[in-house]
C-alpha cells in the first residue's frame, strides 16, 4: 500500500524524506517520487520506478527544507514513472502526493479537461493537483483555502500532503478514510502515512480525523475541519523507539516480531493492570459480546469466544467485519468488541459506526494509540506489542488472544461467574503461557526440519477442536500468505463432511493436540488422516506419548493449561509458516498482494 511523507523544518528535506519513506518500504510499492520547494529553486519533482535506491540515486541536495515524498502501490494506471506521486497541476507550481482512490476521478478529469487542463497520467491522482490549481486562483492565492475547496469536491477516500513553489514556508495536508498523522519537533513538522516513518524524528504526534485539515509551519500545526472549526486536540507520545521499527539482526521483521513474543506478551499483561482500572462497571450489564474483525483478528476473536463463554456465561457471536453490516436482527443489544491491530481496517472501522448507529457499547482492540478505531470506540484497550511490521501478523496475534482471556477473565469475576481464585489462576496461567513461548523459540531445530518437508507441499489442513479451531485457522492462514501454500483450516470433526474426500498421500495434515476434553477425539481424527496415507504433523504437549501410535512427526510445546494451548501451538505455527517460506524463497515480509493495514472497504 502507498506511504506518505511530509516535512517542513531547517535540514536538508531530501534526506528527511527519503530517509522516513524508506521506514515504509514493508508496505510494498512498484514507484517512488519526492518534491521540494524552496532553497533558491521553484518546484523540483523527481520520481523513479522500482526501488527507493533508484530514487536516491538521482537527487542531489538542494538546500531545500519544505518537501514531500511518496511510495505507489498501482490501483489506477500500471507502474511507471508518469504514473508515480508527487503529481503535479498543469503550471508545475504545485505538487501532490495521495493515498486511497478518488471515486469520481472520472468525472472531474472531463470536467478540467473542458477547462483547458491536460493529463499526463493514468492515475486518479493527478485530478487533485489541477483542481487545487483552479481553486487556488479563484481564492487569491491562498493555499490552505484551494485545498479546503479542492478536497470538498473529491469523492472516495484520501489522504493527501500538498507543497506549493510560492510557499516554501507551509506543507498542507487533508484527510478522509485514509490514515495521516503529524508529528511535531523543534521549529519542524512532518506528516506521514504510518508513525513509524517518522520515529527516528520525534515522538510526539497527532492523528487527523476524517474531514480536517492540516497546516504545517516551521514553528507549528494548525489543525481545522473542512468546515473551517479549529481542531484543539492533545498531541499523543508514543513510546516505541526507532529501533523498534528496524529488523535488528534478524533476517526479516517477522521472524524479528515472532522472536519478540516473551516480550510483548509480557507488555500486554502488565499493561493491561492500567487498562483494567479505566474500565466502565456500566461493561458488566451486557447480555451478549460481539467480537467483530478481520484476517488474523477474527481468529484472536473466536478464541475470544470460547473463553468469554467460559469465563461471563454470556452468548459471544464472532463476525467478520466486513459482514457485519449485513447482520439484521433488531434485538442486538450486545458489548461490542472491534478487534484491529493497526486500528485502521476499513471495515472494522465502518463496523464499529455502524454498531454505534445501532446504540451499542464499543471497545476497540488496538495495538496502535491515537489510531482511528480508538475514536471511533468508547473505550480502547492497548496491546502494547510494540510496531508490528511484518505484512503477517504474528506478535500482535498472541497479544490479542492474551487480552481475550485478560478481559473475559475481569469480567467473568466482576459479574460474580468465577470465583478471585479461578481469576487469580488465569493470570497466573498467563504467565506461564510466557515462558512456554520461551522455551519454544529457545529451540526451533525441529520446527525447521518439519517446515523444510511441509515447504514442499501443494496443499496441507490444519486441524483442531474447540480452543484450537481458531488457532487451526490462523496457522493455516499464516502459512497460505506467506509461503502461497494453499492451506485450510477446519474443525477436526468436519473433515467426515466432505474435506477427507481431498486427503492424499501428498496432503500433509497439522494436527494440534491439547491435553483436554478434545484429546480423545482429535487422536480418533488424527488416526482417520492416517488411515487415507496422509501424512500427519501433531503438534501436541511435552510427554505425550499416545500420539506417537500414529505418527512420528510430532513438535511438542511445553505442558501448560490446555486452555491456554493456543498461544504457544501459534507460535509453533508461526515458526513453520516463516521456514517454510524462507525454503521457498518467498518474500516473507511482504507477501504478493497484502498490506498490512487494508484501508479499503
Ligand atoms: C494476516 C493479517 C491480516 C490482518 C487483517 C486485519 O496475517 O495480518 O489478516 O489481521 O487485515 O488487520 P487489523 O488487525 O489491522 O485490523
Amino acid at each position: 500500500m502507498c506511504g506518505i511523507v511530509g516535512y517542513i523544518g531547517n535540514r536538508e528535506a531530501t534526506t528527511i524524506l527519503l530517509e522516513a519513506l524508506k521506514k515504509l518500504e514493508y508496505r510494498g510499492y512498484d514507484s517512488s517520487g519526492v518534491a521540494v520547494v524552496g532553497g533558491g529553486s521553484d518546484l523540483r519533482v523527481v520520481r523513479s520506478l522500482g526501488y527507493i535506491s533508484n530514487l536516491e540515486s538521482r537527487i542531489k541536495p538542494t538546500g531545500a527544507t519544505t518537501g514531500i515524498s511518496h511510495t505507489r502501490w498501482a490501483t489506477h494506471g500500471v507502474p511507471s514513472e508518469e504514473n508515480a506521486h508527487p503529481h503535479m497541476d498543469g503550471s508545475s507550481s504545485i505538487a501532490v502526493v495521495h493515498n486511497g482512490i478518488i471515486d469520481n476521478h472520472l468525472a472531474l478529469k472531463q470536467e478540467l479537461s473542458g477547462k483547458g487542463h491536460t493529463f499526463l497520467s493514468q492515475t486518479d491522482s493527478e485530478v487533485v493537483p489541477h483542481l487545487i490549481q483552479e481553486e487556488y486562483e479563484d481564492n487569491g492565492g491562498d493555499l490552505l483555502e484551494a485545498v479546503r475547496s479542492a478536497v470538498g469536491k473529491l469523492k472516495g477516500s484520501y489522504a493527501i500532503v500538498v507543497v506549493h513553489k510560492d510557499h516554501p514556508d507551509m506543507v498542507v495536508s487533508a484527510r478522509m478514510r485514509s490514515p495521516m498523522v503529524l508529528g511535531k519537533g523543534v521549529n519542524e513538522g512532518f506528516v506521514a502515512s504510518d508513525v513509524t516513518a517518522l520515529l527516528k524524528y520525534t515522538n510526539r504526534f497527532l492523528y487527523m480525523e476524517d474531514g480536517e485539515i492540516a497546516l504545517l509551519t516551521r514553528g507549528d500545526i494548525h489543525v481545522e475541519t473542512l468546515e473551517g472549526e479549529t481542531v484543539d486536540r492533545e498531541l499523543t507520545s508514543v513510546d516505541w523507539a526507532e529501533e523498534d521499527a528496524e529488523k535488528g539482526g534478524f533476517d526479516h521483521f517477522m521472524i524479528k516480531e515472532i522472536f519478540e513474543q516473551p516480550q510483548s506478551l509480557h507488555q500486554t499483561l502488565t499493561g493491561w493492570r492500567s487498562d483494567e482500572e479505566g474500565l466502565s462497571r456500566e461493561l458488566l450489564r451486557a447480555r451478549m459480546m460481539r467480537v467483530i474483525a478481520c484476517g488474523t483478528s477474527y481468529h484472536a476473536g473466536l478464541v475470544g469466544r470460547c473463553l468469554f463463554e467460559k469465563f461471563t456465561s454470556l452468548p459471544t457471536q464472532v463476525d467478520m467485519a466486513s459482514e457485519y453490516r449485513y447482520a439484521n436482527s433488531t434485538l442486538d443489544d450486545s458489548l461490542v468488541l472491534l478487534m484491529t491491530q493497526s486500528g485502521e481496517t476499513a471495515d472494522t472501522i465502518a463496523a464499529a459506526r455502524e454498531a454505534r448507529r445501532r446504540g451499542m457499547k464499543t471497545i476497540a482492540v488496538t495495538n496502535v494509540v491515537g489510531s482511528t478505531i480508538t475514536r471511533e470506540s468508547e473505550t480502547s484497550l492497548h496491546l502494547r506489542s510494540g510496531p508490528e511490521i511484518g505484512v503477517a501478523a504474528s506478535k500482535t496475534f498472541t497479544s490479542q488472544v492474551m487480552m481475550m482471556y485478560l478481559l473475559s477473565s475481569h469480567m467473568g469475576y466482576q459479574m460474580g461467574r468465577i470465583s478471585k481464585d479461578e481469576h487469580d489462576a488465569i493470570q497466573t496461567n498467563l504467565r506461564y503461557v510466557i515462558r512456554a513461548v520461551e522455551g519454544i523459540l529457545n529451540d526451533v531445530s525441529r520446527i525447521k526440519e518439519q517446515a523444510r518437508w511441509l515447504s514442499k507441499a501443494r496443499d496441507a489442513f490444519y486441524i483442531g477442536r474447540y480452543i484450537n479451531f481458531p488457532t487451526a485457522l490462523e496457522g493455516a492462514l499464516k502459512m497460505k500468505e506467506i509461503s502461497y501454500i494453499h492451506c485450510e483450516g477446519y474443525p477436526a470433526g468436519e473433515l467426515k463432511h466432505g474435506p477427507l474426500a481431498l486427503l492424499t498421500e501428498e496432503t500433509p495434515i497439522i494436527a494440534l493436540i491439547s491435553d483436554d476434553h478434545t484429546y480423545d477425539k482429535m487422536l480418533g481424527n488424527v488416526g482417520e488422516c492416517s488411515a487415507r496415507s496422509s501424512p500427519v504433523l501433531a503438534i501436541a504437549p511435552e510427554g505425550d506419548r499416545e500420539v506417537k501410535r500414529y505418527t512420528d512427526r510430532v513438535i511438542t510445546y511445553p505442558r501448560i493449561d490446555p486452555l491456554f494451548s493456543p498461544i504457544p501451538i501459534s507460535v509453533i505455527l508461526q515458526l513453520l509458516a516463516y521456514y517454510a517460506a524462507k525454503e521457498r524463497g518467498c518474500e516473507i515480509d511482504k507477501p504478493r498482494n497484502l498490506a498490512k493495514s487494508v484501508t479499503v472497504e
